[in-house]
């Protein structure tokens, strides 16, 4: 009898037994620095002549580790690889394929310290962080795996005499899994294992800068004894490798997370048949967002710059729920605002394996991308905080806030995927409810009021696939906040939720007369 799903209890660093375990997890990761790591396809391990260098971007100079860089004739082995495995994968049965998830889980569950280590290192994600995303992968395939055990018998259709109908769910075939860095382990692992639990094989393309712990994502489901050529790891530049995959004939669906243009470009080219095709590709794209947590008068104001600061700045702001609007009641306005820099000032910042509250962001070009647009918000707005790169051995940008920002301005419209709040005045809760929704996004937010009436509006009005009431706008967690977005946010796929495996089915009715 399985037991029902719940959530994975986070690590409490406060107890020094944690927090002892977490430091010899860094030590033995920092050991393997520098590693090379292969391609995986068909279950073989395979070397390439390229390599791509993964850095640790609190100390840019340190090399994590090196993976094989696959082109486009490893990506065709793969796909024959993924067919031939989709043939017996496809057949297996459903409790089996899930039993693979929930026996990775618990592999996993044994080895938390050392996945959160190396995504402390590889994507500079202090403790608390790095755990929240390890306990987020485990939710993952638990969750999944049930929900594929409660799909596999066949659905209730009306009753009529003298036939017998089924409803059952199907897999697709073979798909592209495009992973984003930013959640390097529970994305990448919640959009594979939804995908094959279901009963498809992949092609894993991880982000270049997350792939070693996409590595060992991989590793982890052979060693809970997923079959070879289920799941093929692929890393490779995504002008070269990625165009090419998502426009394969040979590929049935692309499950991507990432930002609003490759999105809108894998859209586009799925929907393009290409010779020898004979379906229509399936897209599931979650994208970016311009989340905002709207104040009103009543609210808690200790509350709400709480939730503000946990949203804006967690992670850097790097994550699509991010909450980089704050859109504040004119009377609140003033006295939120000095709470809001005030947290944000106490906020340390320094390398992840130091658990620092503000760590570095991504890479070299995330830096440039949002230094330049603290130089637009400098013109836009008033600089309350920050506005400058931080220390120059890692990728470090101070958590800036700008103040007395237009709505419609560039760092108010645009996701910066950074460390930078706008804040935003407005005249009542109408024109915040205006000014929340005015922007092309439909992600997160969050609104922070003690009126029932305005609340029961808000659920109504303010249009996002996530909605939080006062509370922040980040953190969704499997089974309880099903996540994703309206609008240029993307499919609104809502991982975590009961819809998602369907995603990658397709239904198909038997009716048999009797
Ligand atoms: N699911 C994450 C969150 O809610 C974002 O991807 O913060």
């Amino acid at each position: 009898m399985m037991v029902p799903f719940v959530n994975e209890t986070l690590v409490d660093f406060r107890q020094e037994s944690n927090r002892d375990k977490m430091q010899e997890a860094l030590h033995s990761v920092e050991a393997e620095f520098g590693r090379e790591y292969p391609l995986v396809i068909g279950g073989e391990r395979i070397w390439t002549e390229r390599k791509i260098a993964s850095n640790n971007p609190s100390r840019k100079n340190e090399v994590v580790g090196y993976v094989a860089q696959a082109g486009r004739a490893e990506v065709e082995r793969a796909l024959a690889s993924a067919a031939l495995a989709w043939g017996s994968w496809q057949k297996t049965d459903p409790a089996a394929r899930a039993a693979v998830l929930f026996k990775a889980a618990a592999l996993l569950r044994r080895r938390k310290f050392e996945f959160s280590a190396w995504m402390v290192y590889e994507e500079g994600k202090n403790w608390v962080e790095a755990d929240a995303d390890t306990a987020e992968a485990i939710d993952f395939m638990e969750y999944y795996g049930r929900e594929m055990v409660r799909l596999s018998v066949s659905q209730p259709t009306t009753p009529l005499a003298g036939e017998d109908n089924r409803l059952t769910y199907i897999p697709l075939g073979v798909g592209a899994v495009i992973a984003p860095w930013n959640f390097p382990l529970a994305i990448l692992l919640g959009m594979t294992t939804a995908a094959i639990v279901a009963g498809n094989t992949v092609l894993l393309k991880p982000a270049s800068t997350a792939p070693v712990i996409a590595y060992k994502a991989v590793e982890l489901l052979a060693e809970a004894g997923l079959p070879a050529g289920v799941v093929n790891y692929l890393p490779g530049d995504g002008g070269e490798i990625g165009d090419f995959l998502v426009s394969h004939p040979q590929i049935r669906f692309v499950s991507f997370t990432g930002s609003r243009a490759v999105g809108l470009r894998i859209n586009e080219l799925a929907a393009k048949p290409n010779a020898g095709q004979i379906w229509l590709k399936r897209v599931v794209a979650e994208m970016g967002g311009k989340d905002a947590v709207l104040v009103d008068e009543d609210a808690d104001l200790d509350a709400a710059a709480e939730g503000i600061v946990a949203s804006a700045f967690g992670f850097q702001g790097q994550k699509c729920s991010a909450g980089s609007r704050a859109i504040i009641h004119e009377k609140v306005y003033d006295a939120l605002s000095e709470k809001i820099v005030a947290r944000t000032r106490a906020l340390e910042q320094g390398p992840a394996d130091a658990n620092f509250a503000s760590g570095p962001v991504i890479d070299a070009k995330a830096l440039e991308k949002v230094l330049n647009y603290i130089e637009i918000g400098k013109k836009e707005g008033k600089l309350l905080l920050g506005g400058e790169a931080g220390a120059p051995d890692g990728y470090y940008v101070r958590p800036t806030i700008f103040g007395d920002v237009p709505p419609q301005a560039r760092i108010a419209q645009e996701e910066i995927f950074g460390p930078v709040l706008a804040l935003i005045k407005a005249r009542d809760f109408a024109q915040g409810l205006e000014i929340f929704n005015g922007t092309e996004y439909g992600l997160t937010g969050s609104f922070y009021s003690g009126n029932r009436e305005h609340l029961e509006i808000a659920r109504r009005e303010m249009h996002v696939g996530n909605l939080y009431f006062n509370r922040k706008c980040t953190g969704a967690l499997v089974g309880v906040h099903p996540f994703g977005g309206f609008n240029m946010s993307g499919t609104d796929s809502k991982a975590g939720g009961p819809d998602y495996l369907l995603l990658f089915t397709q239904a198909k009715s038997v009716s048999e007369k009797f």
